[in-house]
């Protein structure tokens, strides 16, 4: 059974609940991060036939440990979190204006999950994800991680694909995480080069690098020495390049839109599922971006899907 290890961060998340008035404002709780949700639904299509572990920091409070039961209840594996004493979880609170633009607020620079490849358990971790047939991380994971754990997770992506093991990423550029821009190249680009599938929207790109369109982007990253790469741009197009060979393939047009939250990361998600099940890149684009239009008509990151046969 093909096996692969999520790296990131989940946090808890407060969202404001549909019975919350001006007077008196409710929040309710659930857990969501990006690279999280990709474990969630990898977990959810591929119903026990690959094993999806995901792997963080958390601490050892009762949040913490109600997020590692709710990930062991969705099917993700919690067999490689470390659990940090008298820490606790990242929080996030959306917000939303009067014309329902929503924004983030975070309290997130204490959160465990950027000391992972730094304590005790780091040998026990590497020695862990080093079983797995494939690694997958984010530009998030990255961003949060000190820049000692970066350079561990880099080495361990080395030595990693120097034993036949394969790794996935995203880029998911959040400039907030980030020093500067300058900071988030260098890193993103070291990612870029050591990945074998890439996942990254063509807006992280546009954003960080001021490419116009997508075939700069492709050729850009495909420089860098990737050899597939998916490029997501919303509800434009879908790119595929693999070893000199570019597909683009049209998105479906959604029919409902409710909350685009978790687009790109439930489509990384069908699209491992369907590519490491052996699919062929158009049906894995196609599976991606059925379970992506699933998820957008669906309040929150976090929702059951149907998922598609392949
Ligand atoms: N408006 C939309 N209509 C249909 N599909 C969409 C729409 N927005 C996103 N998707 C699907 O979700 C995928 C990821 O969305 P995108 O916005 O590119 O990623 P991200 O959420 O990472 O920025 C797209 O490739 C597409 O398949
Ligand atoms: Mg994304």
């Amino acid at each position: 059974m093909t096996s692969i290890g999520i790296i990131g961060e989940c946090m808890v998340e407060l969202f404001r609940a549909e019975e919350s008035s001006q007077q008196n404002e409710l929040f309710k709780k659930r857990f969501g991060g990006d690279t999280y949700n990709t474990a969630y639904y990898l977990a959810q299509c591929a119903r026990g036939n690959m094993e999806v572990s995901y792997i963080t920091a958390l601490g050892d409070d009762s949040l913490s440990c109600e997020m590692i039961d709710t990930f062991a209840a969705a099917g993700v594996g919690t067999d490689l979190i470390e659990k940090i004493p008298g820490a606790v979880p990242g929080l996030y609170m959306i917000q939303t204006d009067e014309k329902g633009e929503r924004s983030f607020l975070y309290w997130r620079a204490q959160a465990p999950a950027r000391q992972l490849f730094q304590t005790a358990f780091s040998e026990q971790l590497k020695a862990g994800l080093m079983q797995k047939d494939w690694l997958c991380f984010s530009g998030i994971t990255l961003a949060i991680l000190y820049p000692e754990g970066r350079e561990e997770l880099f080495q361990l992506c080395r030595d990693f694909r120097a034993k036949g093991g394969k790794i996935a990423f995203d880029s998911n550029y959040r400039p907030r995480l980030w020093q500067d821009s300058d900071e988030a190249k260098y890193v993103l680009n070291q990612a870029y080069s050591l990945c074998d599938l890439a996942l990254p929207s063509h807006d992280d790109e546009k954003l960080l690098f001021g490419l116009e369109n997508t075939d700069q982007s492709i050729q850009r990253i495909s420089k860098l020495g990737v050899h597939e790469i998916v490029l997501k741009n919303g509800s434009e197009s879908v790119t595929i390049y693999t070893d000199g060979d570019v597909q683009i393939f049209p998105v479906e047009t959604a029919s409902v839109i409710k909350d685009t939250t978790a687009a790109g990361d439930s489509f990384n998600a069908g699209y491992l599922w369907a590519r490491l099940s052996g699919k062929e890149i158009g049906v894995s684009a196609a599976t991606a971006g059925e379970i992506a239009r699933q998820v957008i008509a669906q309040q929150g990151a976090i929702v059951p899907i149907t998922v598609p046969s392949i």
